[in-house]
């Protein structure tokens, strides 16, 4: 029988006539849990609550939840208040077959809709930007936009996500499924449609809930990864074993690499170039064609002085626990967290050999790891064939780029925003947003120095793992930026 039960992580307190029932759903601006009051509950409410909070409520005992579009119902009769704790995202909805629960509708957020059972001639579908992952008890389907799991605990069910993948009739459903689910086919296909990770299809065979987000080109991975990181809604975790006692494992700030030599980088005095700050945004631009005349290792000194050298050191929440390195530069950076580093393909630069650096942020030097080895030159070469894409100008055409004296490659020690972001799961995100900060300080200090800037949309974390040694989920690059002298 198709049933409704209190979702986990919903709390429900009986106070002779209120019931205060706390949600497991907070936002990312207030981390306290949501309530829901409900005054001057009557017995039948109560003994509503008490169901859901036990053995789950029959569908069909509430029967206007289903396909029924008008009730007589007042907002504090049970049904009406079923319909609003559907709503809210704090009932799950199960099917029982003979192996016990076959499929199950588990909300992740408030805004859950009732979706009626379509008509024989309509086709259902799995969303496109469906993702499925094994759990202990079945497959869990969701995508970036559903606002629940829909859970398949039966293993007889698993066939129907291949079928599903392409438009399937309702009369296809009924036919597939076995006879102790089929009983309930129109509760089935509509907990399908309720989860959103199924629609029904259009003109154009594509699931109605995929409609806008295809219109308007989202890819899967993108979709993905913006909806992960821009929701609003959090659910509050009752384990709270994943969150670290102490900042014991939080990677430090300095990180040590095997260096063959040192070169200290000088700067320039302040005099030597123009320091107006509004002429220098008015005259910034990406510059592609370069002087043969190479970059001065004062000028790239300069350069990396005043974008990434570490000012100081300084502790995080101190005082708390969770408190841990940080660092301060010329740039900014989401928790003081820059667990970006500096790694230089120096093609030619006046005082400095070419050969592949990492950059000291904290003693302002270059530490050489090699000589421009092949996986070097292949990321010179793949810069040289990213460059020319200006929208705007003709000033580079395609296969005449130029190599740059120097290729910046940003890498990101993705371990220290794991260790601070493992709830938000906004890691990566914002080590992106640390690279965009450093694209566009580059930029302008290059423009003050009279260098030839151009940030670059393309790199290869392969080829920067074959180039510093460094395995790609320890430090992963994230961006590319060419320095070389105007023409
Ligand atoms: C994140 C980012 C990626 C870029 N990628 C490339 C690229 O791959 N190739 C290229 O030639 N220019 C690239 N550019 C430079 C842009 O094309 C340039 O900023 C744009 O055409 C506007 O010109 P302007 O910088 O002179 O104002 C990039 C710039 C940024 C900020």
């Amino acid at each position: 029988m198709p049933k409704y039960l209190f979702r986990e992580g919903v709390d429900v307190n009986v106070k002779g006539n209120e019931i205060v029932i706390t949600t497991p759903y907070a936002t990312r601006s207030n981390p306290y849990r949501q309530k829901l009051h409900l005054k001057e509950a009557g017995a039948p409410l109560k003994e509503l609550i008490k169901d859901l909070l036990s053995d789950g409520v029959d569908s069909d005992q509430y029967s206007t939840l289903q396909d029924k579009k008008h009730s007589a119902s007042t907002h504090l009769s049970p049904e009406s208040q079923l319909k609003t704790l559907y709503k809210k995202g704090l009932l799950s909805y199960e099917i029982e077959g003979c192996n016990g629960t076959a499929i199950c509708l588990l909300p992740n957020e408030p805004g859950l809709k009732q979706q009626p059972c379509p008509e024989h001639n309509e086709k259902i579908k799995l969303s496109e930007f469906g993702n499925i992952k094994p759990c202990r008890e079945g497959l869990d389907i969701t995508t970036p936009l559903s606002p629940a799991t829909l859970r398949l605990q039966d293993h007889r069910l698993y066939q129907l996500i291949q079928m599903l993948a392409s438009p399937c009739t309702i009369e296809s459903i009924r036919g597939f499924l076995p006879e102790d689910l089929c009983v309930h086919n129109r509760e089935f296909i509509s907990l399908l449609l309720m989860s959103e990770v199924i629609g029904v299809c259009n003109n154009n065979r594509n699931a109605d809930i995929d409609a806008e987000a295809i219109e308007s080109g989202w890819s899967r991975e993108d979709l993905a990864f913006h909806c992960h990181t821009r929701r609003n809604i959090v659910i509050f975790r009752r384990d709270n074993s994943h969150l670290k006692e102490n900042n014991q494992n939080n990677p430090p700030a300095k990180h040590q690499r095997i260096i063959i030599d040192r070169v200290p980088l000088s700067r320039l005095s302040n005099k030597n170039y123009n320091s107006n700050f509004y002429q220098i945004i008015r005259k910034r631009q990406t510059i592609r064609a370069y002087n043969a005349k190479p970059v001065s290792a004062e000028a790239l000194g300069t350069l990396l002085w005043y974008s990434m050298h570490t000012r100081e050191e300084i502790l995080c929440d101190p005082g708390l626990p969770r408190s841990y390195e940080g660092l301060l530069r010329p740039v900014a950076s989401a928790g003081a967290l820059h667990s970006i580093e500096f790694y230089l393909c120096i093609k030619q630069c006046m005082g400095i050999s070419p050969g592949f650096y990492h950059y000291d942020s904290f003693d302002h030097s270059l530490g050489k790891l090699s000589d421009l080895t092949v996986p070097c030159e292949n990321m010179l070469a793949l810069a040289v064939n990213t460059t020319c894409r200006a929208p705007q100008a003709a000033s580079v055409s395609p296969g005449q780029a130029q190599p740059p004296d120097v290729l910046i490659v940003m890498a990101s020690r993705y371990a220290r925003n794991a260790s601070i972001h493992s709830e938000t799961g906004l890691a990566y995100a914002l080590i992106l947003k640390d690279a965009g900060s450093i694209y566009q300080q580059l930029y302008l200090v290059a423009t003050a120095l009279g260098l030839a800037p151009c940030g670059l949309s393309f790199g290869s974390s392969e080829l920067f793992e074959q180039a510093s040694g460094m395995p790609r989920n320890v430090e992963c690059s994230v961006g590319e930026f060419m320095i070389g002298n105007p023409k």
